[in-house]
């Protein structure tokens, strides 16, 4: 079958690869008939989230339909349409049985210890072969699968396998409650869902900071007040717009790969010393990243975002950090985030533990994650769509892929 292979650093390939099979007594095989490219696959291809083992098939979020199920899964028959949580978990632990699903005490076969297990990620997080792929191994599959219900489209049932979840889980990270100003970093993917989460949640107003004008764009379509980095001080507009007070609530959806801001007051505010701070993180976070030209090159401010959140919410605030931080990254600017009585939460998501709920409110027309989609590419062009949405491309925000099977 075609999958999406990761080689190394800045080498990734589309290639004929052995189909799963089943394993173990709850695995299931799925036909994947939608997949997508996520910013967290960035970070595996820059060389941001260190430590991917060569031949592992990329990709974590799909929709499909069961083609084959071991003799313990129950709840399903083959041919039924589903959505593949990207994180893998038990479904019996104490962990998952507290909804802390990305937290499984039994999935990673790294060891209880070794953090979250998911698909197509670095050899700590399993390694799974991911979903980019015609088949997909599913484990645990009675807690890894999900119904997708009538009426419910394989684009928006997509979007519930990692990114809407993410965003929702975001917002209640950050404590989102009635009438909160809330200010999103980052208009990826995953902060315009996170937007969204956050207006469902009760917010009052949602503001959101992005250095690209294309996703400011679609933000604002969804009635956030955007903030440029790259020609206004974003600190200093949340203070404005906010009567001096900061913003309630902050969403960090930017991660490892931040970028400092190339233009406007902001960047007279990176002065030699942050620089030189940013440079050394970068340094340490990603030691064998190779750019190619703009291609594959890490972000040069990993804690930018980060900065900027305990600078612009409110004294006493809550900040949600859903932006992937891998375990080499130690930089958090702790001393303003106490001094100020920040709460301060993070985390992968606990995908299971929002899924149906998320399926549900999209089924009854109570939300649609598809205004993120911008491209629909097949398996033919994924290498190219890889590229441009890592160049960030004006127009390329999110790309679901459509698997011929
Ligand atoms: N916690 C989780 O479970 C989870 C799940 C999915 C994705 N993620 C992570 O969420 C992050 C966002 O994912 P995505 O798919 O939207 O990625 P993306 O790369 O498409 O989006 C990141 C956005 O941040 C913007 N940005 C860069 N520097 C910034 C700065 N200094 N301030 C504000 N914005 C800045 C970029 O311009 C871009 O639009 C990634 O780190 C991804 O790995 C985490
Ligand atoms: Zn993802
Ligand atoms: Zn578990």
């Amino acid at each position: 079958m075609k999958a999406v292979v990761w080689h190394d650093v800045g080498d990734i390939r589309l290639e004929d690869v052995t189909e799963p099979k089943l394993e173990h007594p709850s695995d299931a095989i799925v036909r994947i008939t939608g997949s997508a490219i996520c910013g967290t696959d960035l970070h595996f291809v820059r060389g941001t989230a260190p430590g991917m083992r060569p031949g592992t098939v990329l990709g974590h979020e799909a929709v499909g339909v069961i083609e084959e199920l071991g003799p313990q899964v129950r709840g399903f028959a083959v041919g039924d349409r589903v959505v593949i949580a990207a994180t893998i978990a038990c479904g019996r632990c104490v962990y998952c049985r507290a909804g802390h699903y990305a937290q499984c005490d039994v999935a990673n076969p790294n060891g209880r210890d070794a953090g979250t297990a998911f698909y197509g990620g670095p050899a700590s997080t399993g390694p799974f072969d991911g979903l980019q792929a015609e088949y997909a191994r599913v484990p645990y599959a009675h807690t890894g699968l999900v119904p997708i219900p009538p009426g419910v489209s394989d684009e928006q049932a997509l979007m519930v396998s990692d990114i809407f979840p993410t965003g929702w889980f975001g917002a209640r990270l950050a404590e989102v409650g009635d009438g909160d100003v809330v200010c999103v970093l980052g208009a990826g993917p995953v902060g315009q869902l996170a937007a969204l989460s956050a207006r469902i949640q009760g917010a009052g107003r949602v503001l959101i900071v992005d250095g690209h004008p294309d996703r400011l764009e679609t933000a604002r379509l969804q009635n956030a007040e955007t903030v440029d980095f790259n020609t206004e001080d974003p600190v200093a507009v949340v203070r404005e717009l906010t009567g001096g007070v900061g913003a309630d609530r902050v969403i960090e959806a930017v991660g490892v790969d931040a970028q400092r801001p190339i233009g406007g007051p902001a960047a007279q505010h990176v002065d030699d010393r942050t620089a030189a701070e940013f440079d050394l993180e970068r340094a340490r976070t990603a030691p064998h990243a190779r750019p190619r030209g703009r291609q594959w090159m890490p972000g040069d401010a990993p804690s930018q975002a980060l900065r900027w959140a305990v600078e612009m919410v409110a004294k006493a605030g809550t900040i949600g950090i859903i932006g992937y931080y891998p375990p080499q990254y130690t930089s958090f600017p702790l001393g303003v985030a106490m001094n100020r009585n920040l709460t301060v939460q993070a985390g992968n998501c606990n995908h299971r533990r929002y899924m149906p709920g998320l399926l549900s409110r999209i089924a009854s027309g109570g939300a649609d994650p598809t205004s993120v989609i911008t491209q629909q590419e097949g398996m033919p062009t994924v290498i190219e769509a890889y590229e441009a949405f890592d160049r960030r491309e004006p127009g390329w925000t999110k790309v679901a892929l459509e698997i011929a099977g």
